[in-house]
């Protein structure tokens, strides 16, 4: 199986990233930004959603119209930078359920450690998107996916604002069958695990704590 990495190259998703990698980016622009491109790749990562038809009326006459098929999506946001992409994913399936997933990494072994994890009980009918902003090592998407995947859920696809290549393979080895969406493919992960040329701690340009 070759995994499949969609680098949503949209001329609006390229510019706004653009302006959210310039260091001098506010916080309040950056926030609104990731919101606006988080919206618009959200578009493309719903793109394959089954339809049903359904009998409904319209004022003038009754007609068979797609409507989505199943259960709501279950988006799933990991902390904390995640919130900033759930934001537009919200204003685009405002009824989409939401789960979250917090990882702090180990300094010791490096790998991740959950400290928190909330999800819907029942996930075996619901589409699920695990959505992180920045995809570096790649370590706490796998850890993600894999921790959601033992809940059987009907599918489940990785949602990011920027990869790395070595966080890509890394996570690929792991969950070649998960599809990663992002809006770029940088060049490489530097010694501190950030994504060059990248845009610096996403989860501190999101809240302003750097
Ligand atoms: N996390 C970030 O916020 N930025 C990176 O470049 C890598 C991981």
């Amino acid at each position: 199986m070759t995994p499949e990495v969609h680098v949503i190259s949209h001329p609006l998703i390229q510019h706004k990233l653009t302006i959210m990698r310039r260091k001098e980016t506010s916080t309040a622009s950056f926030r609104r930004l990731l919101s606006e491109v988080s919206l618009l790749l959200g578009y493309e990562v719903t793109r394959d959603l089954p339809l049903v038809m359904e009998e409904i009326e319209t004022p003038l006459a009754p007609m068979q119209a797609p409507l989505l098929e199943g259960k709501k999506i279950l988006i799933v946001s990991i902390l904390r930078a995640g919130t900033g992409i759930l934001d537009g994913l919200l204003q685009l399936m405002p009824s989409a359920r939401v789960g979250h997933l917090g990882l702090y990494r180990d300094p010791a072994t490096l790998q991740p450690v959950e400290y928190y994890f909330k999800i819907p009980e029942d996930i075996t009918e619901r589409a699920v998107i695990v959505v992180d902003p920045m995809l570096a090592t790649g370590h706490s998407a796998a850890a993600a996916v894999e921790r959601i995947k033992a809940r059987k859920p009907r599918n489940i696809k990785f949602l990011c604002l920027l990869a790395a290549p070595e966080g890509l393979a890394y996570f690929h080895k792991h969950h070649p069958d998960t599809p990663v969406y992002t809006a770029a493919v940088d060049e490489y992960l530097n010694d501190h695990g950030y994504i060059v040329p990248g845009l610096g701690d996403a989860g501190d340009r999101i809240f302003g704590t750097k």
